[in-house]
């Protein structure tokens, strides 16, 4: 199973947005960019204008994480534009079966997020439906934010909810993720690994994400999970 790092550009300049993603183009499997409405979060950030550009001036895949009231209205148009993956929240789809085949139909890998306090079970159902399951490990809005352990328990649980499935998901984790975090989320079960301030913030993003990957395939080389896990489906 491979460890994939996703950058995310809320901690970087937002007035050199194409700058920031060359700096990690090389050593990065995505970049994560945070799509916020200030209605379903807290906090105002880029919409498809700025996606449509970024696209043009970077050769990364764009994992678009939506936290947005109306990504059944939204999603696709991110899919269509170019972006590789798409990520709506569970507690905004109205749809969410929809919108998750229409991302799907346009061409991008299709992610299901759910917020720290939000339980996996109720959308099992939807699982054959996605590429990828993010679970929080922050309240989503902002950067820098503390992360919370409570999570973990869920993780492990998804991890052999997906296994019992047979179907290749990704798990992905956002909030917090540093080099200590890194290892507790990989040794729970993610594979795909969010990180703002602890590439963007340091003094050198690309040896940032280098570090943050070798910490997190040690703590996968560790961990009972990965070995009765079957390799993923490409993205
Ligand atoms: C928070 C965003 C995250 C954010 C993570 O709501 O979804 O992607 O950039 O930032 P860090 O890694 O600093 O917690
Ligand atoms: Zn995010």
């Amino acid at each position: 199973m491979a460890v994939q790092i996703s950058p995310s550009i809320l901690s970087a300049d937002f007035a050199r947005l194409a700058d920031e993603a060359a700096v990690v183009a090389a050593v990065a499997d995505w970049l994560h960019v945070d799509v916020m409405d200030n209605h379903f979060v807290p906090n105002l950030t880029i919409g498809l204008p700025v996606v449509e550009s970024l696209l043009k001036h970077t050769t990364l895949p764009l994992d678009c994480h939506l936290m947005i009231e109306e990504p059944d209205r939204w999603a696709p148009e991110y899919a269509e534009a170019g972006a590789r993956n798409v990520t709506i929240h569970a507690e905004a789809a109205h749809a969410p079966v929809r919108t998750l085949r229409a991302i799907r139909a346009a061409g991008a890998r299709a992610g299901l997020a759910v917020n720290p306090g939000t339980a996996v079970e109720p959308y099992e159902d939807l699982l054959t439906e996605i590429d990828m399951l993010l679970l929080m490990t922050v309240e989503p809005g902002f950067g820098g934010q503390h992360f919370l352990d409570i999570v973990l328990p869920k993780l492990r649980r998804a991890r052999s909810q997906v296994a019992g499935l047979g179907t290749a998901i990704w798990l992905q984790v956002d909030g917090g993720v540093d080099l200590e975090t890194i290892e507790r989320c990989a040794e729970a079960g993610a594979d795909v690994f969010v990180a703002g301030s602890a590439v963007y913030h340091s003094d050198d993003p690309a040896r940032a994400v280098q570090a943050l990957r070798a910490q997190a395939e040690h703590a996968t080389a560790h961990a009972a999970w990965a070995a009765h896990t079957p390799p993923g489906r490409p993205g």
